[in-house]
């Protein structure tokens, strides 16, 4: 059976180690979406990893960054010099495809000016080139991993990408190139056997179309994009949908229930809210089940995740979004209010409390939670009804 991992809300749900824990029954890891946006963290034992672009898998699994992938080459290097460490034989277990787009320091650029010309209406976006990256494929003017293996090609591609987008330091090919070499005979389309586990990016949320557009990333995170962004195709599969017991946001655009005061930043606080790639502090606020409604529908989940249920523990009153004052309307979402309530919390996750919780989100959204996460590491899941 093969596997798709997808966040539920606007990214950070704890994908990462979602995909560790089931990495162990899966041969293949396959990243298909994102770029160097993504930050992933994963505890190889007691060594803490974010993976921006590495696919999360254990010491067993072959990983393949697929064609939907945007690589950012000098992330990618120093990232598989970090996991060597752990695992000396990663380089053996990895392939890139050759049809990957390549963010070049001219997309970090254009992103970079993009935000500064948007002013007040920037998103807020990573800063890793994911956007104009896209657009310049869209374009027709992109470079992907295949331009690299051609210098003189390469340089003239990268001349009238330079041109178009008014970007002076034309000197930018030999340094792309160095960085290439090192990973030039991991480049391949490998022939894949074994069942794949594919590892989504961001969160629904955060999808170009069906997320809360422009206030999004510019790559799928729907996991129908898990085939064609891959090339693979699946005859069976599961799709695991991650959530928080709350919500959080990183960068600009609407999150009805976000807590702006003091209780938003207990939540920051006691969660450790603060984003793995750019260190950014988290937006915080309660579980938003209408919104959590239409990400499963969107996404069509078999099994539901939730992460950091811990964090909540011994608070004295918890919040869920349970509807809004309209009907959930993407086209909406900066207006509609959400309309709270209040539950008592639980001192422990074994608390009736905390089970009701989750009882009252499983109602809601018509999925059952399958299993519940409580701290960082692989071991600290437990299959629902909780015990550990
Ligand atoms: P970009 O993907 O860097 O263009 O950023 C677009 C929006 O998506 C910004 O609000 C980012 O903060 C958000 N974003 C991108 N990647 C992630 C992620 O992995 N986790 C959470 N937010 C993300
Ligand atoms: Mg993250």
């Amino acid at each position: 059976m093969d596997s798709i991992v997808v966040g539920l809300q606007w990214g950070d749900e704890g994908k990462g180690k979602i995909v560790q824990k089931l990495s162990r029954s899966h041969d293949w890891i396959v990243r298909f979406s994102g770029g160097a946006n993504a930050g992933h963290t994963v505890y190889h034992g007691k060594i803490k990893m974010i993976h921006h672009l590495l696919p999360s898998g254990t010491d067993k699994n072959f990983l393949f960054i697929s064609r939907g992938t945007l690589v950012d080459l000098e992330t990618l290097n120093s990232e598989i010099k970090e996991i060597s460490k752990i695992y000396p034989d990663i380089k053996e277990r990895l392939f890139i495809s050759p049809y990957c787009r390549i963010v070049t320091p001219i997309e970090k650029w254009q992103d970079n000016a993009l935000e500064k010309m948007k002013g007040k209406k920037s998103v807020g976006t990573t800063g890793r080139g994911i956007g104009p990256t896209v657009s310049n494929d869209a374009n027709r003017i992109g470079i992907r991993i295949f331009d690299m293996f051609d210098e003189k090609h390469l340089t003239e591609k990268i001349e009238m990408l330079s041109e178009i987008s008014g970007f002076k330091d034309k000197d930018i090919s030999s340094k792309l190139l160095n960085e290439f070499e090192m990973i030039k005979d991991r480049i391949t389309e490998p022939e894949i056997n074994g069942s794949v586990l594919f590892e989504g990016t961001q969160g629904i949320m955060l999808d170009p179309m069906y997320g809360t557009y422009p206030y999004v990333t510019s790559t799928p995170s729907v996991p129908s994009f898990a085939f064609y962004g891959s090339g693979l195709q699946s005859q069976k599969y599961e799709i695991w949908g991650v959530f928080k017991a709350y919500t959080t946001r990183v960068g600009a655009g609407p999150f009805p229930t976000e807590l702006l005061g003091d209780s938003g930043e207990e939540i920051r606080q006691r969660g450790g809210e603060f984003g793995s790639t750019t260190g950014r502090p988290r937006r915080c606020g309660w579980i938003d089940l209408p919104q959590l409604k239409y990400s499963c529908r969107i996404s069509n989940i078999d099994h539901l995740v939730m992460t950091k249920a811990d964090v909540l523990n011994g608070l004295d009153k918890i919040g869920l979004c349970v509807s809004y004052d309209r009907e959930f309307a993407l086209y909406d979402i900066e207006k509609i209010k959400p309309e709270i309530e209040y539950v008592n919390g639980w001192k422990n996750l074994e608390s009736s409390e905390f089970a009701d919780f989750v009882s009252t989100i499983e109602k809601y959204v018509g999925k059952h939670v399958d299993y519940i996460s409580y701290g960082p590491s692989e071991e600290e899941i437990s299959e629902r009804p909780f015990s550990h």
